[in-house]
């Protein structure tokens, strides 16, 4: 894990168009099998640390497709935080440090970490996050950004934030759309009391479920998990399915864009890719199909490599789909 300081960007000064991310950023190690996975067997692989957490993955996506961005997350206290705060920051990220109000008590100060095992096809079979830092965080710890989040033209939050600190989020004074990913089946809940408030929300199909109760074998799932959704209050919906294809109801009409065939390395933080490029296109005010394509544009090419964020990426080969 090592920062990449060369590529020092300082746009973020511009602070009159920041979409402002709040939520987790965490180490991600990832076991990746060279062949079939046996259980209870050890598999011949390779494994990686790198960078992850929805919100930071979306952070860092932002930025690097030249958007000014601020994030503010929870660091631990350890070598892990401090290579991520500047990796952010070798990014171009405005990276606000987040407290939580027992840190100085002797309680956990580790960053968080997720585990996972991934198939020699990218797919992940098993994953383990401990995020035991962020369960600490308070109200208070968020509340002196309030007028840096209430000034930027669009907030991105995850359901890793604690239900204290999103509650102090929802309690400000925002007026530019709130985007929110659901994170996991586990975490999603934590957003039911505010979904009538969240411009966008985005789930996969696993938290579609968790979020609206919905069984599996119901007819055209899909479509009505969708229709759930959007009752549940939130003014659009992203539901993502995996090599299923993607799903965006834009609060008139749904649109639908297959997923890219591609050779994945690692699929793990897709959807965060998705989400940004549905962002980074609203940013530009441009149409939902072509929101839609930057983002299934954005989640292939984070499938590329073995990191959560591909640093290839860059807004030019995005404005070449629009022109097509
Ligand atoms: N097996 C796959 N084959 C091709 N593309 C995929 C596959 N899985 C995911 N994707 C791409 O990633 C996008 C998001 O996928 P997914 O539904 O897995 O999101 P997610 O579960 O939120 O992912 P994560 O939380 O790990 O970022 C899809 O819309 C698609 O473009
Ligand atoms: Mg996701």
């Amino acid at each position: 894990l090592s920062s990449n300081g060369p590529e020092q960007r300082n746009h973020w000064q511009i602070d009159s168009e920041q979409v402002f991310v709040i939520g987790g950023a965490n180490i991600d190690t990832t076991g990746v099998a060279r062949s079939r996975i046996i259980a209870g067997e050890s598999s011949p692989g390779t494994i990686l640390k790198t960078y992850g957490g929805v919100a930071r993955n979306i952070a860092e996506t932002l930025s690097r497709l030249d958007v000014p961005t601020s994030f503010a997350g929870v660091f631990g206290d350890d070598r892990n935080g401090e290579n991520m705060l500047e990796h952010l920051l070798g990014a171009g990220v405005n990276t606000h440090r987040l407290t939580p109000a027992n840190y100085s008590s002797g309680h956990s100060r580790s960053t968080p970490e997720f585990v996972s095992i991934v198939t020699s096809t990218g797919e992940s079979v098993a994953q383990v996050a401990d995020m035991s830092l962020l369960d600490e965080s308070c109200e208070e710890m968020i509340a002196h950004l309030a007028p840096l989040i209430e000034k930027a033209r669009m907030v991105v939050i995850d359901a890793n934030l604690a239900e204290p600190v999103l509650a102090a989020i929802f309690d400000m004074n925002i007026t530019a759309p709130i985007f929110a990913d659901a994170v996991s089946p586990a975490k999603c809940r934590r957003l039911s009391p505010w979904l009538r408030s969240v411009y966008l929300l985005k789930a996969n199909e696993a938290e579609a479920a968790a979020l609206t109760g919905m069984p599996r074998n119901t007819r055209a799932y899909s479509d009505q998990l969708l229709k759930k959704l959007v009752r549940l209050g939130p003014k659009r919906v992203l539901l993502s399915k995996g090599a299923n294809g993607a799903q965006l109801w834009d609060g008139e009409q749904r649109f639908d864009a297959p997923s890219p065939e591609t050779r994945p390395l690692n699929l793990n933080g897709c959807g965060d890719s998705l989400l940004a490029g549905v962002i980074a296109a609203s940013l530009r005010n441009y149409p939902a199909a072509v929101q839609l394509s930057w983002g299934q544009q954005l989640a292939a090419r984070a499938s590329e490599v073995h990191g959560t964020v591909n640093p290839a990426i860059n807004i030019n080969e995005l404005e070449a789909l629009v022109r097509g």
